[in-house]
């Protein structure tokens, strides 16, 4: 049997024995297991090679069926849930004694969502327990965003790949959840926007960065959700690659540029600017470029507005370097 196949009742078979499928959602492919089973989610840590204090996302196929998995659906929440679920947010909510330790890492918030994938979408709703999944790549590594970006990364790893095409959003989910005082918090940014979360709860979340990691110094590489090629972000691409001439270059754009100098591989990630699309590329581009046996990527920041914001952040993670101002 091939890794990668369409055939949901397989993935089904082996999902309620206790073993890892990666799954199609709309932002990335997940690595899937029965998020009520401690030992299959034991696997995903295994196979990933994440360390146990990092909390996993529990996925359903419906609002209602998150229910039995949380203490309480505050009433914020709920207006954020029936405005864009099924769709690319999470949400940090009180956990019911059914969600397993090993799910929230001990905390008592648990991270749930409803994914905008036709095939997962069938996929769950024959499932009587969730999907914990995290992104399907090594701890560390750029998302997937297609079925063969599992098989090179993690096919040995997995019973089989559920093949839900190109993911269309691209970047991981929006995360959000509440502090004390009842305030909205994006912990993580996505394609849903602070900007769309006013729109539902008539207030501006805070925006709270994971602490990232420091641009290292020249020549330390840093690997979180990073290519292994060495990477730079700029916000002035041509003087950047000026300053890098006798380096093997790929260079990432937003939009078709004129051919730069010295490049060995020039790419960009949509035709008009579109930021939602530039997200859309993203990671597909990433991958490309890590494979080409570069000695330096150079990719250029988006504008720091809506989806843009959460570009650089993943733009961010990726850099090993960074040149602003130039
Ligand atoms: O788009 C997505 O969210 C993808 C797809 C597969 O659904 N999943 C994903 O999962 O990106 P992962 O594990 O790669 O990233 C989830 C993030 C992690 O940074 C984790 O620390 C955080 O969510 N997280 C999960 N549960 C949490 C919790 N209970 N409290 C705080 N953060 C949590
Ligand atoms: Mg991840």
């Amino acid at each position: 049997m091939h890794t990668i196949t369409q055939n949901i009742n397989n993935a089904i078979q082996f999902l309620k024995k206790g073993k890892l499928v990666a799954i199609p959602t709309e932002t990335v492919y997940g690595l899937a297991a029965n998020g009520t089973d401690e030992h299959a989610i034991k696997k995903i840590f295994t196979a990933k090679n994440r360390p146990t204090n990092n909390p996993l996302i529990l996925h359903f196929a419906s609002l209602e069926a998150v229910l039995p998995y949380v203490a309480e659906f505050p009433e914020q929440a709920l207006k954020l849930a029936k405005a864009f679920w099924p769709g690319p947010l999470t949400l940090l909510l009180p956990k019911s004694d059914n969600v397993p330790e090993s799910i929230t890492a001990g905390s008592l918030r648990v991270a749930v969502r409803v994914p905008d994938h036709p095939v997962t979408q069938k996929l769950l709703s024959q499932l009587d327990f969730p999907l914990a999944a995290p992104s399907a790549n090594p701890s560390g590594y750029i998302s997937p965003t297609l079925p063969e970006h599992v098989e090179k990364q993690l096919g040995d790893k997995v019973a089989m790949i559920l093949d839900g095409g190109p993911c269309n959003q691209g970047i991981e989910s929006t995360i959000l959840g509440w502090d004390t005082s009842e305030k909205p918090v994006i912990y993580r940014q996505g394609t849903i926007t602070p900007q769309d979360i006013e729109n539902v709860l008539g207030r501006w979340p805070k925006i709270v960065a994971k602490k990232q990691k420091k641009i290292e110094t020249p020549g330390m590489l840093s690997t979180h959700y990073a290519p292994k090629t060495p990477t730079l972000i700029t916000n002035n691409i041509e003087a950047s690659v000026k300053r890098h001439p006798q380096k093997m270059l790929g260079v990432i754009t937003l939009m078709p540029h004129k051919q730069l100098p010295n490049t060995a591989k020039q790419t960009y990630l949509s035709k008009s600017g579109d930021l939602t699309e530039v997200a859309k590329n993203l990671y597909y581009t990433m991958h490309i470029m890590d494979a080409q046996n570069l000695e330096l990527i150079i990719i250029e920041r988006a504008p720091n507005e809506g989806v843009g914001m959460a570009i650089n952040d993943r733009l961010e993670r990726a850099a090993s370097y960074k040149e602003d101002n130039l």
